[in-house]
């Protein structure tokens, strides 16, 4: 096997109370990529559609993260890299992420997986490094791991699989706005009160505790976001209309998604995402704001091979 054509999932990272640390993947939205193995030595990006993105190695977000895992291996061959890119940059659903997850898992599976999905992570986590100047793994986590993933720690790095509920669907909505997650990271404060403090870890516990049980409700009183959404959503148009209109439509609970401008929703069953979109929709319409719309389950596998 010397080629290998991949899905890489979009994500939702943060999930309202999770700043950092929490994340889910999505099974509709992501990008495609084919990794070939070939005799030159080294990192080649060949080709790019979709979206407008450098393809030199050191610039773009899946070359960096490829050269990170190759420091790690003696190779004397190489990789061009092909990516079609369906998930706009700056959107709020794990662009960079996708990209750099991808294209690590499939260099390890042309490898016969030398490296374990820990490793994996850190490498994509080099691609999130040059995209926003932070190395968060939240995104690269789920889409490496498949359905929610907690960071528990991140030195050292420990992730830990979260169980994902079936009947979980997520409704994504994308004003058609630019935030580059470096931007929305400048603008938030550098510490919280302890009564914040005390409100957001009761909601990251209750989270887990109802993904683990299978408490939707549970899942929605603990999808409140005390400390970042509050600075985050004046940059997001319409935000606590469509969070408002998203859990009258029946969503477990709404929020933004990574560092925005995308908001999301949680809802038990297809149906009620779907509700949740069209209320989504209307909110965008009446104010002539232009998107993109997404509902998708949680997608429990992350990268596929297609
Ligand atoms: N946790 C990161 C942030 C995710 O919110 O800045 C970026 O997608």
């Amino acid at each position: 096997m010397n080629e290998l054509r991949i899905f890489t999932p979009a994500t939702i990272a943060n999930i309202s109370c999770g700043f950092d640390v929490l994340g889910l993947a999505l099974d509709t939205v992501g990008d495609e990529m084919t990794i070939r193995k070939v005799k030159k030595k080294g990192i080649r990006i060949t080709k790019i559609t979709g979206q407008n993105i450098p393809t030199e190695t050191h610039k773009n977000v899946a070359g960096v993260a490829a050269l990170a895992l190759l420091s790690e291996i003696e190779c004397d061959f190489g990789f061009e890299i092909e990516i079609n890119k369906k998930i706009k940059p700056g959107s709020g659903i794990g662009s960079s992420a996708a990209s750099s997850a991808g294209v690590v898992w499939a260099i390890n599976e042309l490898l016969h997986k030398p490296f374990n999905t820990i490793d994996l992570v850190r490498f994509a986590m080099e691609g999130e490094r040059l995209a926003t100047g932070v190395a968060h793994a939240d995104n690269v986590a789920p889409a490496l791991f498949g359905g929610f993933t907690l960071v528990r720690s991140y030195e050292p790095l420990d992730i830990i699989s979260i169980h994902t509920p079936n009947e979980l669907y997520a409704t994504i909505i994308h004003p058609q706005i630019e935030v580059k997650t470096a931007d929305a990271r400048n603008i938030l404060k550098t510490t919280v009160s302890l009564k914040d403090a005390i409100k957001q870890w009761g909601n990251v516990g209750g989270l887990i505790s109802g993904l683990y049980t299978e408490d939707y409700d549970l899942i929605g009183r603990s999808l409140e976001d005390h400390i970042v959404e509050p600075i985050r959503s004046i940059l997001i148009p319409a935000f606590n209309l469509v969070k408002q209109q998203s859990l009258l439509a029946g969503a477990l609970g709404c929020g933004i998604s990574g560092s925005g401008p995308s908001i999301f929703a949680l809802s038990k069953g297809k149906k009620t995402a779907l509700k949740v979109a069209k209320s989504m929709k209307l909110v965008y319409d009446e104010i002539a704001i232009d998107y993109d719309i997404h509902v998708s389950k949680v997608n429990k596998q992350g990268i596929k091979i297609l």
